[in-house]
């Protein structure tokens, strides 16, 4: 299949692209490689053909007119909460406006699928887990926003214009190539203090609970969702919480170095337990989270040892 992956040289997308090219498929790649984003040049699989392209951009069109991709995995974003509350403007410009470019050049060129790269912001402070895709959303941030209206309208593009689509929920990814710059990636920022051998900062008792999922099996459920899941939105996470402490004692039996610990009050906004039921994927996708938690956390730090030197 032809198929185009927007935000494919970032962390989540360059997998997927990663994951579809071993499965066979033919795969173009736009990102402008944003500079406040993960995306790098390096993490471009060189069997993609690769458009360095803004989605809010009307050349957006040229690269559909050459690709003609069957189906669409919809991963660039302005991925950042913070950001968003920043500049909540930009957070819209890209995530709604890019958003609708890419769902008109979709129309225009006969793209028959989109499979949407979603997240658990949309649901905002949940007070009972696990978290459903019925659960209420009642997002807290832009981003949040912009990812629930993003799944409104390609509910509304399946209706008007036969668009296929299926959203993905994502719980916190994480995996190689997670920009340790970035805010929410715990595992990618622990990860690479601990080699380095800088403090880390803990928050809270660091007993709060997160559902970690890794980034293949995140990838692999765009691949199955290719085919699958039509007009469905679906919870792609482990089903169980870690908290920051297990995190950084599983971090530390993988590399063997303990650092310094700087403890800080809790956050605002943050919640002490957060897991999602994805037996929705498991019984209509296939899917379910095949890496664990402790074999998740030796990948990656085996990539960050190996790539430490270039980050
Ligand atoms: N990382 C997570 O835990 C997580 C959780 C839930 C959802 N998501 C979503 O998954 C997707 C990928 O996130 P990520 O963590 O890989 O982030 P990332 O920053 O590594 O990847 C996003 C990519 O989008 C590109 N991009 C940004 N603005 C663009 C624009 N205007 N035009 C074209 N490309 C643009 C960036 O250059 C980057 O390569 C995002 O949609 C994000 O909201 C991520």
């Amino acid at each position: 299949m032809k198929i185009l992956v927007t935000g494919g040289a970032g962390f989540i997308g360059s997998h997927i692209v990663d994951m579809l090219v071993k499965a066979g498929h033919q795969v173009a790649i736009v990102d402008n490689l944003w500079e406040y984003g993960g995306g790098r040049l390096e993490h471009i699989n060189p069997q993609a053909t690769f458009y360095k392209t803004d989605i809010r951009d009307p050349k957006l069109a040229e690269v559909f007119e050459q690709e003609r991709p069957e189906a669409v995995c919809h991963a660039a974003a302005q991925h950042s909460v913070k950001l968003s509350t920043d500049d909540p403007r930009h957070d819209a410009e890209v995530n709604i406006l890019g958003l609708i470019n890419l769902l008109q050049c979709c129309t225009q060129f006969g793209t028959r699928k989109i499979v949407f790269s979603s997240s658990g912001a949309i649901y905002g402070t949940v007070e009972h887990m696990p978290i459903h895709e019925i659960t209420p959303k009642h997002p807290q941030s832009p981003y949040g926003i912009t990812k629930l209206a993003t799944e409104y309208y390609l509910g509304f593009w399946k209706d008007m214009h036969g668009l296929d689509f299926t959203a993905l929920r994502y719980g916190n990814v994480y995996g190689p190539r997670q920009d340790p710059t970035g805010e929410a990636g715990v595992i990618a920022i622990f990860t690479q203090a601990i080699l380095l051998g800088e403090p880390i900062r803990i928050d809270w008792d660091g007993e709060q609970q997160k559902d970690y999922v890794y980034v293949d099996d995140v990838a692999r459920a765009n691949l199955i969702a290719l085919t699958r899941g039509n007009g469905e939105a679906y919870c792609i996470a482990t089903g169980q919480g870690t908290s920051v402490n297990a995190l950084y004692r599983g971090l530390v039996d993988v590399t063997g170095k303990e650092v310094e610990i700087i403890q800080a009050p809790r956050r605002p906004g943050d919640i002490y337990l957060s897991y999602f039921d994805c037996q929705k994927a498991a019984q209509q996708l296939g899917w379910q989270a095949e890496i664990g938690i402790e074999e998740g956390l030796q990948r990656t730090a085996n990539y960050f040892r190996t790539n430490l030197k270039e980050l």
